[in-house]
């Protein structure tokens, strides 16, 4: 029988790999902890053909580690890493992305073992969609069956119905399942439309009613970035349905209304760089609030032009929805270092999204042109600084996204403390430029005039 080496750390990750390996291409798994582990195996049998690892275990470089081995041994091992952002040219290494994708890790196994991967698919597919527990709390009742997973045998999953069609739900029904350890429901194939669907209304609802008796602004941010994450993954997955429409409309309008209720910019940038909502939606936001400041210090700020930023902000960056880490590339240096795919989306993120906005034309005309610009490119693909016959729209939005990207990349990195505006002047020496920085260090002050 095949073997083959898997090292996961995540055990759940590391089960999902190993059951569905030994299922559909029937190799035997060894379970290895991290690369010097695999190396001592791999020493007294070479002809493992596989070994499946991420690219760092704590502070080993598992995947350099294991590379260099096979190399000097001459081996014919074949490597599949997980996760990790470089680029690895080696013809027996095969990178995936995306951490826990462990299907393409299946479909990358089968074909490097010789098992033509197209008959695999049918079994693959999912007759059930994992929906993530979190979104369950925003609902009173389900409009369908919802099921847990268990394990049946060592290649199989058995789902069992835990609360029916129509029953009440309660935040303490849910808990109770989260105290469990369960991360997710599972909802069948058919019943998954009409349950985003269902979702997305009730999040609207709950948006515009804790709007209307908002007390905790916090809770409130938090309620915009679940929402965000559903209305953007939903249009990825579905394109423009009545119901994401409707939810991206009240998250753009709470985005503007945010910015109006708060005097203070850097109040509300600081509760939204520091609440519990994902990377993409801050970026977001605070983009929409910075520009949005940056119109009114210069006497622009028309309802027109600040919805049409607050929508473009919603939008620019809607490909890294399952990559968010790759709205912190902003320069081609960076991206050039990334996997092939990921650095054609880097390269590519703006023309695409761009693309996408043009299918629904109920957006606010100039939407577009903002997200296409985004990066200083007028074709939206890579990286720009000259901004040469840009609209003052569309350079306000650009000064507005380096300055938040910076805020985002202080806060993870650290650094020097000086004025991020200073870094912007010099990018942007252009006297227009210079007027809309000097506009956001007016909005940067600490009072509310
Ligand atoms: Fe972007």
């Amino acid at each position: 029988m095949t073997q083959v080496i898997v090292i996961e750390p995540n055990k759940t990750l590391h089960e999902l790999i190993s059951i569905n390996l030994s299922a559909f291409l029937a190799v035997d798994i060894i379970e290895r902890q991290n690369a010097a582990d695999a190396i001592n195996l791999l020493s007294i049998l070479p002809s493992i053909e596989l070994v499946i690892l991420p690219s760092k275990i704590e502070n080993e470089e598992s995947a350099i580690v294991l590379i260099d081995y096979i190399k000097l041994n001459k081996l014919k091992t074949n490597l599949i890493i997980l996760g990790g952002q470089r680029f690895f040219d080696e013809d027996f290494v095969q990178s995936i992305p995306k951490y826990a994708d462990w299907e393409s890790v299946i479909l990358h196994s089968a074909k490097i073992l010789g098992i033509d991967p197209e008959k695999l698919k049918p079994k693959i597919g999912p007759e059930y969609f994992p929906v993530a527990l979190n979104y369950f709390y925003s609902l009173e009742h389900t409009l369908c069956d919802v099921f847990i997973r268990i394990r049946k045998s060592p290649s199989e999953f058995q789902y069992i119905k835990r609360i029916h069609k129509g029953d009440e739900m309660t935040a303490g029904l849910v808990e109770k399942y989260e105290k469990q350890g369960l991360q997710h429901f599972y909802i069948t194939k058919d019943d998954y439309k009409n349950f985003t669907t269902y979702l997305s209304n009730q999040l609207v609802l709950k948006l515009e009613k804790e709007l209307s008796d908002q007390k905790d602004i916090n809770k409130y941010i938090k309620l915009m970035g679940e929402s965000y994450d559903i209305a953007t993954h939903e249009i990825l997955k579905l394109g423009f349905q009545p119901e994401s429409i409707q939810l991206t409309d009240s998250i753009v309008h709470s985005m503007v209304r945010n910015t109006n209720s708060t005097p203070v910019m850097a109040n509300l940038l600081h509760k939204l760089i520091n609440s519990k909502t994902g990377l993409l939606f801050q970026n977001a936001h605070m983009t929409s609030v910075v520009a949005q400041e940056i119109l009114k210090k210069l006497k622009m700020s028309q309802m027109e032009s600040i919805e049409t930023i607050a929508y473009a902000a919603f939008f620019m960056d809607i490909m890294f929805a399952d990559y968010e880490e790759l709205l912190k590339i902003n320069d081609r240096e960076e991206a050039v270092l990334l996997l092939p795919e990921q650095r054609d989306l880097v390269l590519k993120h703006a023309a695409i999204a761009h693309e996408l906005v043009l299918t629904q034309p109920a957006l606010p005309i100039g939407v577009g042109q903002l997200i296409l610009e985004h990066h200083g490119a007028y074709d939206g693909v890579g990286f720009n600084h000259r901004i040469d016959g840009f609209s003052d729209l569309s350079k306000i939005f650009i000064i507005a996204r380096e300055f938040v990207l910076r805020l985002i990349l202080f806060k993870e990195r650290g650094g020097e403390t000086r004025p991020i505006t200073d870094e912007l002047y010099k990018i942007y020496p252009a006297p227009d430029m210079i007027l809309i920085i000097k506009a956001l260090e007016r909005s940067l002050k600490k009072t509310a005039n």
